[in-house]
């Protein structure tokens, strides 16, 4: 299988922000814009592998700002990373107004897609050519996030493995909750 560059799966998907997308607040709910990320990322990731992919997991949703209705969303995405059978797909969400022109940057965030084969199983996907130093920096940058994550799973599972609800109690003194048990 030859390998592939990131560029020539790089894919931006643009869509003007409706009424029908927004809350009761006026503001776009964060489920379009997830949606959208989810597209985004299979196309990407379906261009570079060649086949059907499912999502498997997604790092660092944050939405930093409000998107409104009537402002043009853009999702930049390209792969990043590749493992055997998965690709790691880093998305830039930007929000342009159109009447002013003015553009922010609400969100980055990773997707981890897995390819399937006719079959329904994982199947390996081309290696990554890494034409310039911005690619190389998002592949390293994702293997040290992977690093972390599985160090911060390992560290709460931990945690979670040993906590007593007796000896924990005193933490919710500080919460806002009020304990109502009844038996
Ligand atoms: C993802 C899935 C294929 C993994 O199946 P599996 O039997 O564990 O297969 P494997 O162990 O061979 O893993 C396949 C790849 O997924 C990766 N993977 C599995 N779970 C993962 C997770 N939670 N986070 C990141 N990567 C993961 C593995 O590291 C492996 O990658 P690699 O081949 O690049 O090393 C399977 O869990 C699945 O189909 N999940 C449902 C996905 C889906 O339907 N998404 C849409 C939800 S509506």
């Amino acid at each position: 299988m030859a390998p592939k560059s990131v560029s020539s799966s790089r894919t931006t998907i643009t869509e003007l922000m409706i009424p029908a997308y927004a809350n009761f607040g006026g503001k776009i709910h964060g489920g379009i814009i997830l949606s959208m990320m989810d597209k985004v990322a299979y196309a990407c990731a379906a261009k570079h592998a060649g086949s059907y992919v499912v999502t498997v997991s997604v790092d660092g949703v944050n939405f930093r700002e409000p998107i409104s209705v009537g402002e043009l969303v853009s999702m930049h995405a390209s792969v990043n990373y590749v493992g055997r059978t998965s690709l790691v797909v880093g998305i830039r969400v930007e929000s342009e107004n159109v009447r002013t022109g003015e553009c922010k940057h609400t969100n980055t965030s990773y997707f981890t897609m897995v390819a399937k084969d006719d079959k329904g199983d994982p199947t390996p996907v081309p290696e990554l050519i890494l034409e310039n130093e911005e690619d190389v920096r998002r592949c390293l940058e994702t293997i040290k996030r992977r690093q972390v994550r599985e160090d911060f799973k390992d560290e709460f599972d931990n945690v979670k493995s040993r906590m007593r609800l007796r000896e924990n109690m005193h933490l919710l003194e500080k919460e806002r909750v009020v304990l109502d048990i009844k038996q």
